[in-house]
């Protein structure tokens, strides 16, 4: 599970060097304007789940008032550093409660722990539990089984006493497999020297027709939504947006 995973533990305090939160200036600008297109109330308030380190919710809170929310308390400290003035949650996605109705909810890549199709459909319920009528909630996995192509990706940052780089090796997955594997090369330097470490984290794979279906049945009015952004070489990925009516 996710929660063990040592990227969102013991090395949560890395996440802004492995994922520069300025690099999410374009996509959180796109999740703001589709989230606004979606809704039919004016959005003021937006829950993330899966908010992570906070680099999406740094972009959004300027046009909206974020409350954020992770299953690790590590990577909530990290995000809290980044956004003091945001409010902070401890909880999981599929059973968050907070008892309270939001103009929006917002899950970008962290819906891809989601490796069922059970948690995948108490993850929406999640959101929709916690959006008023004619909210958006708009899900942002990295893949569908459509749109998914293996691939490597490297990357990192300096920072002003450490640094780190990654190397990330997306795997084929299986014939039919709703799930697929990256496997990450983290290379950490700091002033007792340079260590790698490996890790895997496993993603759930499911087809559009599923995601609408996991949609509708929690309530959703639910669509597909193109996502294009200057990084995607491989065309256009896809997005989710639930409505409630
Ligand atoms: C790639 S990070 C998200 C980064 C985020 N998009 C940002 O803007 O910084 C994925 C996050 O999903 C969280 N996560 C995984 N499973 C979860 C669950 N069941 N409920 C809540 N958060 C979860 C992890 O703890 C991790 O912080």
């Amino acid at each position: 599970m996710s929660d063990r995973l040592l990227m969102y533990s013991e090395l949560a305090s890395w996440w802004p060097l492995m994922s520069d939160p300025a690099d999410y200036a374009e996509e959180a600008g796109i999740f703001r304007d589709t989230i606004r297109a979606y809704s039919r109330r004016s959005v003021v308030c937006v829950l993330e789940l899966g908010a992570g380190g906070g680099n999406n919710a740094l972009h959004l809170k300027r046009d909206f008032c974020m409350t954020l929310t992770d299953i690790s308390p590590a990577m909530l400290a990290v995000s809290e550093a980044l956004n003091p003035e945001c409010e902070h949650v401890l909880g999981d996605m599929r059973t968050l409660r907070l008892n309270r109705r939001f103009d929006g909810v917002f899950v970008h890549d962290a819906i891809g722990y989601m490796l069922t199709y059970d948690d995948l459909r108490a993850a929406l319920r999640t959101a929709h539990e916690h959006l008023a009528a004619g909210g958006a909630a708009l899900f942002v996995p990295d893949f569908t089984r459509e749109t998914f192509v293996p691939s490597t990706d490297h990357g990192g940052h300096d920072g002003p006493d450490r640094a780190m780089r990654y190397l990330s090796w997306t795997l084929p997955a299986d014939a039919g497999a709703t799930s697929y594997r990256i496997v990450f090369a983290y290379v950490l330097k700091d002033g007792s020297g340079i260590r790698g470490i490996q890790e895997t984290h496993q993603f759930g794979l499911f087809s559009r027709l599923d995601w609408l279906r996991a949609l509708r049945e929690v309530g959703f009015e639910a669509y597909a939504v193109p996502y294009e952004h200057s990084t995607f070489h491989e065309g256009p990925r896809e997005m989710f947006c639930g409505v409630h009516p």
